[in-house]
């Protein structure tokens, strides 16, 4: 059994926000956010969106893009590290009901940056046992915990969603070697307090991200070549074989020393962080969509999608592509 992206999807809140207006409240400039990040602007969510809300949105293009109605869907898991709510009821079970999917199994999974790619691969696990469509969706709405007045961290981040749908069947291709990872003594290296170490009766406080930024950046220039050249050994490919990797895409200089450090042409990773900024759980399916969508990836495509982020956690899933064409056959008539 093959299981294939058959659809995608994503949402960016309408709100852009440039780096100059952000130089406006901060120490900063454009020139030095775009040179040490290539980012320009992001989309910044309005005080009445959520996170779920933008996840159904990416749903819903993911959805029409398969062909796919909502009831048919079998499981829902949403990634994100900014939930609706603080603990319950998950933003996947919102999802659900927005969605009218009243046959799916719906929970959330947190990976931080890394959720989709985690998300992606539990979904494989389980349509193993129960070959249904399932919808993964990365959302975050990252405007909401990051520390506005914090210019080392608040630059780099902004708000979407972005959602597959995935479809089980014998059309040879699809999701073909994922590696997923995770490094628990880097854990305060991107971290936000406030959970179950917080008693009860402590004075409440809004808690926002806090992140050695240098740190995370030499992690992540080691992590993602460690993963990108494992799943190639485990297939027996080269980098060359690769029609386009989808990076996390977190700061465009990451991309750029990896690509440096492999020896391999930057042009094959596809990258959007300039307008978008680091959308976290976000930011893979948001990219992906895009580069289906602008016909980037085409069918039969060797393709690899590599993400990292807090925890620590990172990974990455190598696949060949079929879009439409992994869609199952239309039962013909019954003889
Ligand atoms: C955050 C990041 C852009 C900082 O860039 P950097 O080149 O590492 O910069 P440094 O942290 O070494 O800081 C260099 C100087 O720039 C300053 N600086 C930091 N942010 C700034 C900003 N927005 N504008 C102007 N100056 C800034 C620092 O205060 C420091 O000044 P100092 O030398 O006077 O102390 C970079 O480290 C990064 O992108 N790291 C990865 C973060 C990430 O991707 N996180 C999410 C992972 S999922």
């Amino acid at each position: 059994m093959f299981v294939h992206i058959t659809g995608t999807g994503s949402y960016l809140p309408e709100r852009v926000v440039t780096n100059e207006e952000l130089a406006a409240s901060l120490e900063t400039t454009d020139e030095w956010i775009y040179s040490h990040t290539g980012i320009r602007s992001r989309h910044i969510a309005a005080d009445d969106e959520s996170t779920s809300a933008m996840a159904v949105h990416a749903a819903r293009a993911a959805l029409a893009s398969a062909g796919l109605m909502p009831e048919q869907v079998g499981l829902i898991i949403v990634a994100t590290s900014t939930a609706d709510y603080h603990a319950f009821p998950s933003t996947a079970c919102l999802v659900q009901e927005a969605l009218g999917a009243k046959n799916a199994a719906a929970f959330d999974l947190q990976a931080a940056c890394t959720g989709f790619i985690y998300a992606l691969e539990a979904a494989r696990g389980m349509m193993q046992v129960n070959p249904c469509p399932t919808l993964v969706i990365g959302a975050d709405m990252m405007s909401r915990i990051v520390d506005w007045t914090d210019r080392n961290s608040c630059i780099l981040f902004g708000d979407a969603a972005g959602a597959v749908v995935l479809e089980a069947n014998d059309v040879p291709g699809g999701i073909w070697h994922a590696i997923l990872k995770s490094d628990g003594s880097g854990a305060q290296l991107i971290c936000r307090e406030g959970g179950s170490r917080q008693r009860v009766d402590s004075p409440c406080k809004m808690h926002t991200l806090e992140m050695k930024g240098r740190a995370v950046f030499n992690f992540a220039v080691k992590v993602f070549d460690e993963v990108l050249c494992g799943l190639l050994q485990r297939s027996g490919n080269a980098f060359g074989d690769l029609a386009c990797v989808i990076p996390h895409q977190a700061n465009a200089r990451i991309v750029e020393a990896v690509a440096r450090r492999m020896g391999v042409p930057l042009a094959t990773f596809h990258m959007n962080m300039e307008t978008t900024g680091n959308t976290s759980a976000a930011s893979i399916p948001v990219a992906l969509d895009a580069a289906v969508r602008s016909g980037k990836i085409k069918d039969n495509d060797l393709m690899a999608m590599v993400g990292f982020g807090a925890g620590l956690t990172y990974g990455g899933i190598l696949m060949r592509w079929r879009g439409k064409a992994g869609q199952p056959k239309a039962a013909g008539p019954s003889a």
